[in-house]
């Protein structure tokens, strides 16, 4: 079986391990905390995880890597041994320094999940690189499988889209938690009981996220805006006020803010 060392055992960490099937890998833990590491084993007991105190007992394993520390922890962590794959999530940390730290793996995932992870629906961004473009099939093949336990991933095909995807599902579920908020505090200003509110919004997010795969946005747009109507009056307002362009704008911001550009 495939050995699997995860390094970190924080939230992320939790909610990948989560998706995991228990006897797909052979799972390690590593932290610069041993006592960390073996609560996070014990949170997981079907899952059988070893906590190491030190990256060198897998030597010969050769397991994938999972970077899961914050990005200012991953200088605590490096081994000279030839994994498969270095899976790292984290924001802001490029390919090169990680191949610092891990020199001789034969391929390198950067991720960038979102908090969807939680409950196995990150929208998930992924970018590989290999030295010897021979090994780059198989490791993203093992990537994908690694990132679908925790949700949906889409390929790009350069770093710096890593960045970008801070943009549409990095940084974008509090942007929809704004939207949301908005939509519940308008529905109690018309009357309902913010339970009522809630739960009308709730469901709207759902079916949306169900037509968004059915139909285009122009379509779903025409098909609740009758002329002259009231979806048409709000929409109006909402464009002549800016609306579109101050949520991308703010995407925009999350994005460079990511990239170090500000
Ligand atoms: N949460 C998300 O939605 C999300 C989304 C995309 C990417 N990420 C990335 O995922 C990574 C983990 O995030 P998280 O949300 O799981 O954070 P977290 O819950 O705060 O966990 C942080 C982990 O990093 C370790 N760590 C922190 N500073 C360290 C240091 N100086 N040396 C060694 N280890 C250190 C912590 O260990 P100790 O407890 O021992 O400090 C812990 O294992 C981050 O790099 C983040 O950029 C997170």
């Amino acid at each position: 079986m495939q050995s699997l060392l995860i390094i970190g055992y924080g939230n992320l960490a939790h909610s990948i391990v989560k998706g995991i099937t228990p006897n797909t890998y052979k799972l390690f833990v590593l932290g610069r905390d041993f006592e960390k590491s073996k609560a996070f084993s014990q949170d997981f007991p079907t899952h059988l995880i070893a906590p190491i105190q030190n990256i060198q007992e897998l030597d010969g394993q050769n397991p994938i890597i999972l970077l899961c520390v914050k990005p200012k922890g991953v200088q605590n962590f490096s081994c000279d041994f030839a994994s498969p794959l270095v899976y790292s999530v984290m924001a802001g940390v490029r390919v090169q320094s990680i191949i610092s730290q891990f020199p001789n793996a034969l391929a390198y995932v950067r991720a960038m999940p979102n908090i969807g992870a939680l409950i196995k629906k990150s929208s998930t961004a992924l970018y590989a690189y290999a030295k010897d473009p021979a090994s780059l099939q198989e490791a993203k093949e093992r990537a994908l499988a690694l990132s679908l336990a925790f949700g949906n991933a889409v390929w790009v095909d350069s770093e710096e889209l890593i960045d970008a995807s801070i943009a549409t599902s990095g940084s974008s579920p509090a942007f929809l938690s704004l939207v949301a908020q908005a939509l519940i505090d308008a529905g109690v200003r018309e009357g309902l009981n913010a339970t009522q509110s809630k739960e009308l919004v709730q469901a709207t997010f759902e079916g949306f996220s169900e037509l968004l795969k059915l139909y285009t946005l122009a379509e779903i747009k025409t098909l609740v805006t009758s002329p002259a109507g009231t979806t048409a009056e709000g929409l109006a307002y909402l464009e002549e006020r800016g609306f579109k362009g101050i949520l991308e704008q703010g995407a925009h911001r999350s994005a460079l803010k990511a990239k170090g550009k500000i």
